[in-house]
């Protein structure tokens, strides 16, 4: 950028640059430097001159990360946490080692919780009668003879048995809801040979206080495009695209559309290829390298000042199980070549404008819906984000093994939710739904796909078309319906959606 259009940029924001500030923004692209500058204003910075020092201490929060100076040079998106390691040749000790890690991750954020009294382990729980309250994994669960529910449960030091009476009626619903390899507190009374349950602890998920981002803009949340498939619903997704960059939509939506300085792809963003038997004869185009260049084409039609992020979902071009690596370079083509677009795993952690946001493509949720009593019974497939509760109340993305496939982990368990999020948002589920749970935002993401046989098979109604926006600042969600000739609220002319849930 010449230093002329620097100077007065900065002037028009109201800031003066001292000689370094002025060869670092020499060296960028205009549209970086003026969300610098915007960025530096709106967070109520008091110098008139910038310098070096002044950037610095801001630079966190701008979302700069050292290696790209020069080069793209601002990144408004931070990835805070994603899923890169090796695949190494891995025995029967790396499981081991994963489920203790796992076990004292959760173990850990149960005893923070500070309402675990007596606390004890398995081993000295010993013979004589007593109020015992200890945490354990899951390890197996049975109706007995008597329609008691018998909980088999370990820790590092042993294994017990736990009854929970069909007589305590509210118990014994929560306890039918206990998935195996679940870590929950369990407080008890009786002896080594036999415990009998009165309550049942999750780990749990509670911000103290809801947080907000620092800037007035949008992000926008797609998934499940399934480009390639015959059943892709490609003119709608560019209308989203014609929305995007001004073209379609009234004042008030172009206006909008203007604020959308982010979006980011939820998983499963191309049909992939032999997903499932049979997939063959619903594909348009019948390779991944095909798939991913058509997903270039449209995703290069955005304009350039959205930065774009993608995860992969399990129709994607990488292994299947979870955490999934980034798309890898072989499948990427064009994509790979997009300045404003960054690939990174499944789940990933971002921070955009101030707010930590957890996307994750959802490949358990249906575990979740088929073992859940109260969630296959009540909602099935129609309310994602009493799903996402249940995740958040045990602190883990997967808890049930075997529901997928893992890569195990000496250092820890990817899985587990360590910190919490400000928004959880999850794909997968073909059905746009916004919740709140105890100060967390939770989103589901549409999909650009009509339904699918499988998806008839397994009663799944698709809701596609729809596109939730997330104001930074505000955290209000507005849901915009690209299903039929013209851009409309989904949520009516107040454009706020009104919240499902509400955390407990
Ligand atoms: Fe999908």
């Amino acid at each position: 950028m010449e230093k002329r259009d620097v100077l007065k940029l900065c002037m028009k924001n109201g800031f003066f640059l001292d000689r370094s500030m002025l060869d670092f923004f020499c060296g960028m692209e205009e549209r970086e430097v003026r969300q610098i500058v915007e960025k530096l204003r709106n967070f109520g910075v008091v110098e008139k001159i910038l310098t070096e020092e002044i950037f610095e201490k801001h630079k966190e929060k701008l979302g700069i990360r050292n290696q790209e100076f020069g080069s793209v040079g601002i990144c408004g998106v931070e990835i805070l946490r994603e899923t890169r390691r090796d695949f190494e040749k891995l025995g029967a000790s790396d499981f081991v080692s994963y489920f203790r890690v796992r076990f004292e991750a959760l173990r850990d954020i149960l005893i923070k919780r500070g309402d675990l009294v007596n606390l004890s382990s398995i081993r000295r729980i010993g013979w004589d009668n007593g109020l015992f309250c200890f945490v354990g994994m899951v390890y197996d669960k049975r109706i007995t003879k008597n329609k008691n529910l018998l909980i088999e449960v370990e820790d590092l030091t042993g294994r017990t048995v736990v009854l929970v009476n069909r007589e305590n009626k509210q118990l014994f619903e929560q306890a039918q809801s206990l998935l195996l390899d679940d870590v929950v507190a369990f407080k008890c009374s009786g002896s080594g040979k036999m415990l009998f349950a009165s309550e049942f602890i999750y780990p749990n998920s509670c911000l103290d206080r809801e947080n907000f981002g620092d800037s007035d803009e949008f992000v926008a949340f797609i998934s499940d495009l399934h480009v390639g498939s015959k059943m892709f619903l490609e003119k709608n997704l560019m209308r989203f695209v014609n929305w995007l960059n001004g073209e379609v939509g009234d004042e008030r939506q172009k206006n909008l559309a203007a604020k959308v300085k982010y979006l980011v792809l939820v998983g499963d963003n191309i049909e992939g290829v032999g997903v499932y038997p049979g997939q063959e004869k619903f594909l348009k185009i019948k390779g991944c390298r095909g798939q991913y260049e058509k997903l270039a084409r449209i995703l290069g039609r955005i304009r350039t000042d959205i930065e774009i992020v993608m995860i992969p979902g399990q129709h994607d071009a990488v292994w299947i199980g979870e955490p999934m690596p980034a798309l890898a370079d072989k499948w990427s083509g064009n994509l790979g070549k997009m300045k404003n677009l960054k690939m990174v795993s499944n789940p990933a952690e971002l921070k955009i404008g101030g707010l930590k946001i957890l996307v994750y493509y959802g490949g358990s949720l249906n575990k979740f819906i088929d073992e859940i009593g109260d969630i296959r019974v009540n909602y099935g497939h129609r309310n994602p984000v009493r799903v996402v509760e249940e995740i958040l109340k045990r602190r883990h993305l997967a808890p049930v093994y075997g529901e997928m496939d893992i890569v195990p982990s000496k250092e820890g368990d990817d899985l587990v939710l360590k910190d919490l999020p400000d928004v959880f948002v999850v794909g997968g589920q073909h059905r746009t739904m916004i919740g709140s749970y105890n100060n967390i935002l939770t989103i589901s993401t549409s999909c650009f796909q009509s339904q699918t046989d499988f998806e008839i098979m397994v009663g799944n109604e698709p809701d596609p078309c729809k596109v939730p926006i997330l104001n930074l600042k505000s955290k209000e969600v507005k849901i915009l319906d690209f299903s039929g000739g013209e851009v409309v609220w989904e949520e009516g002319d107040d454009l706020i959606c009104k919240l499902d849930g509400g955390g407990r």
